[in-house]
């Protein structure tokens, strides 16, 4: 099933990513674990895209599934398609796919010691990743990366190209990353919770960089985050997953404003108010995240969710678009439920005490 998702955008701007019913599976000993189900989204020049939820909900999953990042087994992609720039990524081969991550997608991980190795200076490295994808001098490539640790805030930049990368502190290994994955100006950049270990100063600093690379290259940008407070600062639409799916997607006002699905609204409501500090900032909703093992037969939230009723035991809720360029799964916006003549969920019905 391909679902159409919310529109809104301006006409200067062009798709250059497309997400046509992706699904991903990883085979393990205790049975198939399905962490990704039927995710569609995409993607244009210079907008930025934000992907809330909690922790296990298959964010970074969906996006390593597509730059094919994840080792095979276990795991396993399928699509109807993935599409960059109108090319079809699961059918390029391992040239096209080395040309397509960092130069045409940069992806800035959870944790930057993945992605650094630890035997070679920084310098080293940021050079050899914009030589990569531009032909250009080794001189020019390394007044280039300069310029790019300077931009990500590192003081002496020059000298700080000869460390190697356990000579810089967590924070600052994050941000050499960051310059990396924008080495090549890539059209698009994944960006996976990346200033979750930033202190606030720089976690302003990047998304102040963040803005102008919109703004000057039009940057398309995918943004993971549990800050929610950071999505309504930045995103133009957002995504929010539950359970392996995509259970609403709306433009970012539309979505504070009028948010659809019981999840999102409890996630709205344990959002933390603006002067709250830091270790506050953590949401929590009662009741455990679903589990993953098998295709959903139910809607995953319904354990924990206060307006459960029959039918969501039954069936997992299609995801549906509404008015507003807005999209959720859940029974309760369906047309069945909400068309005019048509049946009415049980009210005040609570089936938690059934779990
Ligand atoms: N290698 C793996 N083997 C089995 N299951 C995995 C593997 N990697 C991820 N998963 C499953 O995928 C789910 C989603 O993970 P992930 O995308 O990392 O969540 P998020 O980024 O939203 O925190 C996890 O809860 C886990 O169950
Ligand atoms: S489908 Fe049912 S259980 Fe799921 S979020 Fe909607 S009301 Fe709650
Ligand atoms: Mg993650």
């Amino acid at each position: 099933m391909t679902v159409r998702e919310p529109a809104g955008r301006q006409s200067s701007q062009q798709v250059v990513l497309e997400v046509n019913d992706l699904k991903t599976t990883f085979n393990t000993r205790d049975g198939q674990v399905h962490a990704v189900n039927n995710v569609s989204f995409s993607l244009s020049t210079g907008e930025l895209l934000g992907v809330v939820g909690e922790s296990g909900s298959g964010k970074s999953v969906t996006m390593m599934s597509l730059l094919k990042l994840l080792p095979s087994p276990p795991a396993e992609v399928v699509a109807d398609s993935i599409l960059y720039e109108g090319r079809d990524v699961l059918s390029m081969g391992d040239e096209e796919l080395r040309e397509l991550r960092g130069g045409g997608i940069g992806f800035i991980f959870q944790d930057p010691m993945t992605s650094l190795n630890p035997v070679f200076t920084v310098g080293y490295q940021l050079t050899e990743a914009i030589r990569q994808h531009l032909p250009i001098s080794k001189k020019e490539a390394r007044a280039r990366a300069a310029e790019l640790l300077a931009k990500v805030g590192i003081a002496q930049p020059v000298e700080r190209l000869r460390d190697f990368p356990h000579q810089f502190s967590g924070g600052m290994r994050q941000r050499v990353m960051i310059a990396m994955s924008l080495a090549c100006e890539p059209k698009v950049l994944i960006a996976d919770e990346p200033t979750t270990a930033l202190d606030v100063t720089i976690q302003a600093q990047i998304l102040e960089l963040v803005r102008d690379l919109r703004r000057d290259q039009g940057m398309g940008i995918i943004w993971i985050t549990h800050d929610l407070g950071v999505v309504a600062g930045i995103a133009d639409r957002v995504i929010v997953m539950y359970g392996g799916q995509i259970v609403e997607h709306a433009p970012v006002k539309e979505l504070f404003n009028n948010p659809q699905h019981p999840y999102t609204k409890a996630l709205l409501a344990t959002m933390p108010s603006i002067d709250a500090s830091r270790s506050e900032r953590l949401y929590s909703i009662e009741g455990q995240p679903p589990s993953l093992s098998g295709a959903p037969t139910r809607c995953s939230f319904a354990p924990r969710c206060e307006y459960a009723f029959d039918r969501c035991l039954e069936e997992n809720p299609p995801i549906v678009s509404m008015d507003n360029n807005h999209q959720a799964a859940c029974w309760l916006r369906h047309p069945q439920y909400t068309a005019q003549g048509s049946q009415h969920p049980p009210e005040e019905i609570s089936l938690r005490e059934t779990f």
